[in-house]
């Protein structure tokens, strides 16, 4: 007889991993040492490079760099120059994959300051990815630091209007040593990337892939941290969804094959006719701090939210039968993209009728309005960057 997905999460919990000594408590606090590019990007192409800054692709001048090794703990914090990382061939990283990261944006409000939305939240989430990983923690202090930082001396790149300055905090193993260990150096950095309106002309419905082959996280695996090795055991099944004609790829639980987990970079929602919310419950798919706030945010209108385990086969019965009205996914990069569809190899089904639905477009205006500092802010999520 098969074991429930429920009882298999209670029967194995992830193992717990022995703390790696840390510089300094979670606390921890450094005092960055500033030297700005001698040679910055002049003001003309900065701006014809903002013009259409995509996602991802155009980068700032500067970049927040801390090193960490056992004898100093965390130190050497600095803003610089962009450049390129000096890396040993040997170098940790390159072998065995002790890479983590985070993603959070900075908001240009309409008064000309900039806001962050939740950055303790993504310093939280990098520790705990840290941990899992076997890398040494990052306090949380210098997390916020770096990302301020780095924002403060490279502001003039934010983008206007619906645009944001894109943040990428990241560790890297840097001990030259082959061997199968937790590196016992680390290098943590923060880059910045302009980019655009994430949908131009509002968010479009995506249409979304089944993926019943590839599987992205196992109970006592590493699904719920945001390491490199995730994406990349992801980029077979997306590419699957992109060859079957969709956006992007739905993963399902790796012990029964069919509770819906999350997007390849995103989380998801359900919408149903009585009024209520229904999200997969944490465990094995990424603790997104755009689900975490839509949660609070329809909870505080009145909205029941469930967190509970929900079928493929239940979500096209209740697409059928009209109980569900809206499908949509969340993450930081795209706030809230609406499904419209959804495709598998046993047959393709819509959902809304394939349009975006009032209940994420309504969260999304919610969300993105407290972003960019046009609405009350009940939870003291943002952050002013001064
Ligand atoms: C796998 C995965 N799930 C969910 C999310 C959404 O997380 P957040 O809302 O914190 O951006 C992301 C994006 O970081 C992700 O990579």
């Amino acid at each position: 007889m098969g074991v429930s997905f429920e009882q298999a999460r209670r029967d194995r919990p992830a193992p717990e991993i022995a703390p790696l000594p840390t510089a300094g408590s979670k606390g921890m606090s450094l005092q960055f040492e500033i030297q700005p590019a001698t040679n910055p990007t002049s003001e003309k192409e900065r701006a014809a490079r903002l013009v259409d800054p995509g996602f991802g692709r155009i980068f700032t001048d500067h970049m927040a760099v801390v090193r960490y090794n056992q004898a100093k703990g965390w130190h050497g914090a600095r803003v610089e120059s962009r450049a390129n990382f000096p890396l040993d061939p040997a170098a940790a990283v390159l072998h065995y994959a002790q890479e983590i990261f985070e993603g959070l944006k900075a908001y240009k409000r309409d008064d000309g300051g900039v806001n962050l939305f939740r950055p303790d939240a993504n310093a939280r989430r990098f520790w705990n990815s840290a941990e899992r990983m076997a890398m040494a923690p990052l306090p949380e202090p210098v997390f916020i630091e770096a990302v301020e930082q780095l924002v403060r001396i490279d502001r003039a790149w934010m983008p206007g209007g619906e645009g944001s300055l894109y943040l990428r905090p990241f560790m890297i193993a840097s001990e030259v040593f082959l061997g199968v260990k937790p590196s016992a150096e680390y290098i943590f950095a923060v880059i910045a990337s302009p980019v655009g309106s994430y949908f131009k002309g509002g968010p479009a419905p995506v249409s979304i892939w089944v993926s019943e082959n590839y599987t992205r996280a196992a109970i006592g695996g590493t699904g719920a941290v945001k390491c490199g090795g995730n994406y990349a055991a992801s980029l077979r099944a997306q590419a699957e969804a992109i060859d079957h004609g969709c956006d992007q790829v739905v993963f399902l639980d790796a012990v029964e094959r069919r509770y819906i987990e999350e997007l390849g970079g995103m989380n998801v929602f359900f919408a149903f006719d009585d009024g209520s919310l229904l999200t997969p419950p944490l465990g094995t798919i990424l603790p997104g701090i755009t689900r975490d706030s839509i949660i609070a945010l329809a909870k505080d209108s009145g909205t029941r939210v469930r967190e509970e385990a929900y079928t493929i086969d239940q979500w096209r019965a209740d697409a059928a039968s009209g109980k569900l009205k809206e499908a949509f996914a969340c993450g930081t990069a795209a706030v809230i993209s609406p499904i419209g569809k959804v495709c598998s190899a046993s047959g393709d089904f819509l959902v809304s009728g394939g349009a975006a639905g009032p209940v994420a477009m309504g969260l999304r205006k919610k969300l993105v309005d407290i972003q960019y500092g046009r609405a009350a802010d009940p939870h003291n999520w943002i952050r002013k960057v001064q």
